[in-house]
């Protein structure tokens, strides 16, 4: 039986607990058929579970959001493990469960070709410390998606239920953090856990769906309209097109309407006003890709 993970993470000092847009986002996408506000705001359920308060204001995307925090390794990170998104078989005993999400930079933009190094116990709580069962490898999508496949972990002496996963953003620092599940016990006596990492989890049958977004303190620069080279004296033609399609901030789309972003198709799944960092690729709860 592992010994429990002693080290408790240094001061990260006080950080907002603030809810992001990519969070309601990703709420949303959790939902599938996300509530939304009236207003054309997708309602978070989670913040909205247990408190019985209305979400609030997101803030504006591009203010850029905090990083994920950092958390201990603990002792059983092993490195090399294989480049896999699944770490079971048809015969891993567990509830199956997903973990899904997105890796944004400072700008919420996603990043691509992430490192995504995850490794968790067992369902009796055990890690294999000596092969590479429950450890893999995998880099965020073209889109900073990634989804692993996996059980939930077991509980062993000391901790709370959590995922271990370390990013690495190409040419970028690591970043060692752990995930983790609503509504556990032992989340209010862990001294390690972080209300922060929760994922979103939904039981989809006999099975859960965990989603969680990671931001890394990788520098962005958003997307700004080109500018012509040396000083002008004639003023810039606005582009009769968005540079990412016909998708457009502010319009008010219906479940059914088609639009283009990035040169890909897409169809509305829920009724909206679109907005900025709502784009089709970032919300799959509003946006099906044709
Ligand atoms: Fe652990």
């Amino acid at each position: 039986m592992p010994a429990s993970e002693e080290p408790t993470p240094g001061p990260e000092g006080l950080i907002d607990r603030r809810i992001s847009r990519k969070t309601v986002l990703r709420a949303a996408a959790v939902l599938g058929t996300a509530p939304l506000l009236v207003g054309g705001g997708v309602a978070l359920a989670r913040d909205r579970a247990g408190t019985g308060e209305a979400p609030g204001l997101t803030p504006a995307c591009h203010d850029g959001d905090d990083p994920t925090i950092e958390q201990t390794e603990g002792p059983y990170f092993k490195p090399n493990s294989p480049l896999r998104t699944s770490l079971i078989t048809n015969s891993t005993p567990g509830t199956r469960l997903t973990v899904s999400g997105y890796v944004f930079g400072r700008a919420c933009l996603p990043i691509a070709g992430v490192l995504l190094d995850f490794w968790q116990a067992d369902v009796n709580g055990a890690y294999d410390n000596v092969g590479f069962t429950f450890r893999g490898h995998q880099f965020t999508d073209a889109q900073g998606a990634f989804s692993l496949t996996t059980i939930v972990p077991g509980l062993y002496p000391g901790r709370t239920r959590h995922i271990h996963v370390k990013l690495q953003a190409p040419g970028r620092p690591v970043l060692t953090t752990q995930l983790y599940f609503p509504g556990e016990p032992r989340n209010s006596t862990d001294t390690i856990y972080d209300a922060r990492l929760l994922m979103n989890v939904r039981q989809v049958g006999s099975a859960k769906e965990g989603t969680y977004d990671f931001v890394l303190n990788v520098p962005q620069t958003p997307t700004t309209p080109p500018t012509s080279p040396g000083p002008s004296t004639t003023p810039t033609t606005p582009p009769t097109t968005p540079p990412g399609g016909s998708w457009t901030v502010g319009t008010l789309y219906n479940a059914g309407d088609r639009v283009t972003y990035s040169g890909v198709s897409y169809q509305c799944l829920q009724g909206h006003t679109a907005v900025t960092g709502w784009e089709p690729p970032n919300v799959p709860a509003l946006w099906k890709r044709l």
